[in-house]
């Protein structure tokens, strides 16, 4: 569609460039990290410090989880935990820069970590104790991550959308430990 000013006038709520360029320069001069940033910066950070916590707890445990688990059948499960490991360090990583992003320092700090994390670190006492712990520590999350995509709202819709993505992969890591539990036990432990 041609610029027109028929079009821009279609749009009002679209900021001219002239505009977003002059504010950006003059918010970089002041030093703002995020200066269009709707909500509240201090209280995202700290809520994204304890999201960070429960996602380092989450690698810690599949590690454990993808090394120490034993008995038949336990290869198969052992590579899921191993996977799962993997894309929860990927959530790290995401949650980390999204509190640099803001202007924070990601939280890495051992002391304090499980308090400030959602879920808990248990390690089971074997197969079957530890596909169930996974499970509700990824229920845990999916409770939590559900809760934050509606605090985040539209005042901060790249928060948002960086939990949303984590939403969906909690999800299947909770189905799979589900089907997993199930193939292991016969039925379900938990309901849904
Ligand atoms: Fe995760
Ligand atoms: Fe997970």
């Amino acid at each position: 569609m041609p610029d027109t000013d028929k079009t821009r006038a279609a749009k009002p709520f679209l900021t001219d460039v002239k505009t977003l360029r002059e504010r950006a320069r003059r918010h970089l001069e002041s030093g703002d990290v995020m200066p269009s940033y709707m909500g509240d910066a201090g209280k995202t950070i700290e809520i994204l410090q304890s999201v960070l916590a429960t996602e380092i707890v989450c690698v810690l445990r599949y590690t454990m989880h993808s090394i120490a688990a034993t008995g038949i059948s336990s290869e198969g499960v052992k590579a899921e935990f191993a996977q799962h490991a993997k894309e929860e360090r990927e959530h790290v990583g995401a949650v980390a820069e999204r509190i640099n992003q803001l202007g924070g320092r990601p939280n890495f700090n051992p002391e304090g970590l499980l308090s400030r994390s959602a879920s808990e670190y248990a390690e089971g006492e074997n197969l079957v104790d530890m596909i169930r712990e996974n499970l509700i520590a990824e229920r845990i999350a999916v409770d939590h991550y559900r809760e934050l995509v509606r605090y985040f709202g539209d005042d901060d819709p790249a928060t948002r959308v960086m939990i949303e993505g984590i939403l969906v992969v909690e999800e299947e890591h909770a189905n799979d430990m589900h089907d997993l539990l199930v193939a292991h036990e016969g039925r379900p432990m938990l309901k849904r």
